[in-house]
């Protein structure tokens, strides 16, 4: 253990048993759904309005990292469970996307990972052939979302967008699973795209990226959850620094490393400024104050795993400020009683402009990734090294 963990022993054990304490309820409670936020402090269920929302593989994989640092059954029975209720969305196959990564990586991938189930094992590499599909071949990326409206146009064929790169371990997964790179080869090819057309400079990234179909190159950049297409989203910085530690893991690279620490110092010196609260964007204007818990979350554990992969004093501040961000989010950000389902409730949607955006997504919410992420890097800085991505 390194000097880091252990001057911070104590807050860590207490934190992983008041999230303990608390979701060993909320497992139970929830366990027939798949929830994605809470209203009045209750789990919604998005299994039967919505089976192929984007987030709806975070509650089970909250509830397989729960299972291997408690080896309480009853996670692992809502884990078995929400996989279950997954399934729902294999029955629409113009329904799933970009983000089936997200979906299944913490659920069927690691129900395989974890009990070695044949079927869970089956189902990820079925969904892992689905994301591998969605290359451009010509372009070199992985296409974000499906046409949106039907429409005869498709505008958004050509997008990418940052996010992809937390789905892209689904590729490397496979190819290390069936023993052939094919997989990992896109994910390869849409990790330097990630480098060269999202990661700025300054460790900022754009978060849409307009392509040409047959070179690749960059055509537009378009807003997308931030507040403008120059500004600086936290949650899109955070899925840089996880996803290129994430690629640097699993492909020994050593420019995803780099373009891992470029973001997360950019991530570390914004979300100082706050006292590590992160802003839902660094560059937006000084008011209204939006936070966006979650992106520290995320931010955080890809922190952890740069620390871990660069080891010495350069780990251990990486480690420290992981830490710092996951310590003011448990003072400010976080809920540990019975009266609210959600661990973390000050995370946001998108960058809301004006009263229409607020009424459909409103900042300071529970979303489940901020929970997911919140467990994840608490899991890590117990000790646990199950890689769950
Ligand atoms: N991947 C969508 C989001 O970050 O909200």
């Amino acid at each position: 253990m390194g000097k880091t963990l252990e001057t911070n022993a104590q807050w860590i054990n207490d934190t992983w048993e008041k999230i303990d304490r608390k979701l060993s309820k909320v497992c139970i409670k929830s366990r027939d759904k798949l929830p994605s936020t809470t209203v009045d402090g209750v789990h919604d269920d998005r299994s039967v309005t919505s089976p192929e929302w984007w987030t709806n593989g975070f509650w089970g994989g909250m509830m397989w990292l729960m299972y291997l640092g408690t080896q309480n059954e009853e996670y692992k029975k809502t884990a078995i469970r929400s996989e279950e209720l997954l399934d729902k969305a294999l029955e629409n196959y113009k329904g799933l996307h970009h983000d089936v990564g997200f979906m299944w990586i913490p659920t069927s991938v690691a129900n395989y990972r974890i009990t070695g189930d044949k079927a869970a094992f089956n189902k990820a590499l079925y969904i892992a052939s689905v994301l591998f599909s969605r290359y451009n071949i010509d372009g070199g990326y992985i296409r974000a979302w499906n046409n949106w409206n039907d429409s005869p146009e498709d505008p958004n064929k050509t997008w990418t967008i940052i996010d992809c790169l937390l789905n892209i371990p689904l590729l490397y997964w496979a190819s290390e699973e069936i023993g052939d790179d094919r997989f990992a080869k896109v994910a390869i090819r849409h990790a330097d795209m990630a480098i060269r057309d999202h990661i700025r400079p300054d460790g900022s990234v754009n978060h849409i990226v307009e392509h040409d179909d047959k070179t690749g190159e960059l055509v537009k950049v378009h807003t997308g959850q931030g507040y403008s297409e120059t500004s600086s989203w936290s949650r899109g910085v955070s899925w840089a620094v996880y996803g290129m530690a994430l690629s640097y893991i699993h492909t020994k690279q050593q420019r995803y490393l780099d373009a891992a620490i470029l973001t997360a110092d950019h991530f570390i010196e914004c979300c100082k400024k706050t006292n590590y609260l992160p802003l839902v964007d660094f560059y937006a204007p000084e008011e209204p104050v939006y936070y966006d818990a979650s992106a520290g979350m995320c931010a955080a554990c890809g922190m952890i795993e740069i620390a871990k992969c660069l080891g010495g004093e350069r780990g251990e501040y990486y480690m420290n400020e992981a830490i710092n961000i996951l310590k003011a989010a448990d003072e400010h950000f976080c809920n540990y009683s019975d009266d609210e389902d959600a661990l973390v409730l000050m995370n946001c949607g998108r960058y809301p402009h004006n009263e229409k955006e607020m009424a459909r997504s409103k900042p300071h919410v529970p979303l489940i990734f901020g929970d997911f992420y919140f467990v994840e890097a608490m899991f890590k800085l117990k000790g646990n090294d199950f890689l769950i991505w």
